[in-house]
């Protein structure tokens, strides 16, 4: 594979620091540039993060030294310098839609961790495992915008990898109804402890707009490609709860589901469909797919957030708890690292898939 050089918007934030660690060893990709806000532009790298690094791991060399652009003043500069950029960013919807739009129609392809353009429906909405097949809309997408090569494409939603990966292979059995509450990590709001005191020893029943993406989300991953757009599936009937908990980093999920009459699985089935599950991540053997995407936890008391979140370098699903339940078929719970697998991390897993199938040639 060749190397590719990678900008990403937002670097200085708790996504962007993701992505930044990712890409300091990445066999395919080399941080090349990093933009953010008029507030850090100008700055280097080291400096515009030096008070705010959340990350275990020190910043890296290679980033320290990077003078961080201006997302938007110095757009121009910095698709010239890179083959694609990711893009997290905490800015207004209808402002990073402009944004990455831009970005789009400067030639650079934007793999996006942001909400603003996931409903669009020429803009694959892609977990690599999952539904790779989604990028055939891309081709639509660059009609649309005019361009040879810019396009956006975006991952979903972090909270939803802690429970649609488990469920997708279960869809043949008629999957009718899925109840879920998620209990997400204070990461997921772009914080630490630190700066998010009244957080220790907390529980908020509250993250905005959280529970109408976990409801239509998966639905759009689960959905089909007809004339260029998604088409949205329309089954099964989600109904969420999003919690915030006071963890640092991974999202749980407790869910329960419901199939047609008839063909509910036995706990076996599901667990053989579970362990056999492999994706085009897995089979394209792309450098940051885990190996065993689905794990499954016979232990009572896991997956737990602390123990389990790592998996795989925090790319793999976690799972346990399979048993019946007295109002829907079963229950299970789920877990995946917010802002590996639910962010950054499955945003260099799609670009992985988007070079591995010359989207970025
Ligand atoms: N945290 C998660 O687990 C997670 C998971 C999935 C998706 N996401 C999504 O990822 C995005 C970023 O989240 P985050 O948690 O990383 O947020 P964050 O820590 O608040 O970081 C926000 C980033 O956006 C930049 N920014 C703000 N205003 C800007 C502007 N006008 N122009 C250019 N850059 C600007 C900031 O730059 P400055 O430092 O210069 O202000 C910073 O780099 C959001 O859309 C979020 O919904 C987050």
């Amino acid at each position: 594979m060749k190397e590719y050089k990678v900008g990403v918007i937002g670097a200085t934030g708790m996504v962007g620091q993701r992505f930044v660690t990712l890409l300091a060893n990445h066999p395919w990709f080399k941080l090349a540039a990093v933009a953010a806000s008029g507030r850090s532009a100008g700055k280097t790298y080291g400096d515009a993060v030096s008070k705010r690094w959340a990350m275990p791991e020190p910043i890296p060399d290679a980033a320290k030294g990077l003078v961080v652009l201006d997302a938007d003043a110095d757009a121009e500069k910095l698709a010239a310098q890179v083959d694609f950029c990711f893009c997290a960013v905490d800015m207004r919807k209808e402002e990073i839609k402009a944004l990455e739009e831009r970005y789009a129609k400067l030639e650079c392809p934007i793999v996006s961790n942001n909400s603003a353009n996931r409903r669009t429906p020429d803009v694959p909405m892609v977990v690599p495992e999952l539904n790779a097949e989604h990028l055939a809309v891309i081709e639509a997408q660059r009609k649309r915008l005019g361009t040879r090569r810019g396009f956006i494409a975006v991952k979903s939603n972090c909270s939803l990898q802690s429970y649609v990966p488990a469920l997708h292979p279960l869809r043949k059995y008629g999957l009718e109804r899925v109840l879920v509450c998620t209990y997400q990590a204070i990461s997921g709001a772009g914080k630490t402890f630190e700066r998010w005191p009244e957080m220790v020893d907390n529980c908020i029943p509250y993250i905005g707009g959280e529970e109408e993406k976990s409801e239509q989300e998966p639905l759009k991953l689960w959905g089909r490609v007809e004339n260029g757009r998604i088409v949205e599936a329309e089954t099964p009937s989600i109904t969420a709860q999003c919690f915030r908990v006071a963890c640092l980093d991974g999202h749980m999920a407790a869910v329960f589901m419901k199939f047609a009459d008839g063909k509910k699985p036995s706990i076996e089935q599901i667990l053989s469909d579970w362990a056999s599950f492999r994706g085009p991540a897995q089979e394209l053997q792309l450098p940051s797919a885990p190996k065993q995407f689905l794990h499954y936890f016979q232990e009572p008391d896991r997956p737990q957030t602390r123990l389990d979140r790592n998996l795989e370098g925090g790319m793999a699903i976690s799972l346990g708890r399979l048993r019946p339940d007295t109002q829907y078929d079963y229950k299970f719970a789920g877990l995946s690292h917010n802002t590996l697998r639910g962010a950054a991390g499955g945003g260099v897993l799609l670009a992985e898939l988007l070079c591995a199938k010359g989207y970025m040639d």
